[in-house]
């Protein structure tokens, strides 16, 4: 598997052939104005919620590859009514087998609405996996002992992609107990530095995580891993 970072929840997961994208948010990201949006690839893009940085680009990716967009049964119904047809409804503690392997959906404890205020439906993480590994994109969330529950359900996780920025989901203290409750040693961090409220000190956080015994990945916006 290959992870590449485009800045906040944005990560593209290249595996057996297939691009999944994550929460697509780069031409309203400052920090990502080197990327240009236009050359992004994705096979599916799975969205975690409605918030507006997490779906700023999902339209013009979605209709310009044709990928399918894996969301909340919401989510899927407002894509639908902008004209996005390729996409799949799912819901917490649901999982499916695409081609590339199996997403199962699991709880986030966020909130989840469109940008004019409308229900977006349940907020969600992703457990991806296939014989090449397995990756938990957490989504935005506080740390929740429903974290607990993805290592009895899910095989060993490779990677856990958790938020760190602190004031809208987890911060560091929290995310390091979150990597313990889901038994993964590696943590990409995301969610921090976009703007003013989620600004962190790196190498505070990669010390946390060090600390712990485990290793913080703070991947620069284009790199990959
Ligand atoms: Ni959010
Ligand atoms: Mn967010």
């Amino acid at each position: 598997m290959k992870i590449t970072y485009y800045g906040q929840s944005c990560f593209a997961i290249e595996t057996k052939g297939k691009t999944i994208l994550t929460d697509p948010f780069i031409t309203h990201n400052e920090l990502a104005k080197d990327i240009d949006v236009d050359s992004i690839q994705a096979d599916y893009i799975a969205v975690s919620h409605g918030h507006q940085d997490h779906i700023a680009d999902l339209e013009s990716i979605a209709k310009r590859t044709g990928a399918k967009v894996i969301t909340s049964f919401e989510i899927h119904s407002w894509a639908n009514k902008l004209g996005i047809e390729n996409t799949h409804p799912m819901n917490t503690g649901g999982k499916w087998e695409f081609d590339f392997g199996t997403i199962m959906c699991v709880n986030a404890v966020h909130s989840s609405s469109f940008p004019d205020g409308s229900y977006a439906g349940p907020a969600m993480g992703f457990v991806i996996w296939n014989e090449e590994g397995c990756v938990y994109f957490a989504g935005d969330t506080a740390l929740t002992m429903d974290m607990k529950l993805i290592p009895m359900l899910c095989p060993p996780l490779d990677v856990a992609i958790l938020p760190i920025g602190d004031n809208f989901t987890m911060d560091v203290k929290q995310a390091v107990l979150a990597s313990d409750f889901v038994g993964c040693k590696r943590i990409i961090g995301c969610h921090y530095d976009t703007f003013g409220f989620i600004k962190i000190d790196k190498e505070a956080a990669k010390k946390a995580f060090d600390d712990a015994g485990k290793a913080l990945i703070l991947l620069d916006i284009g790199e990959s891993i």
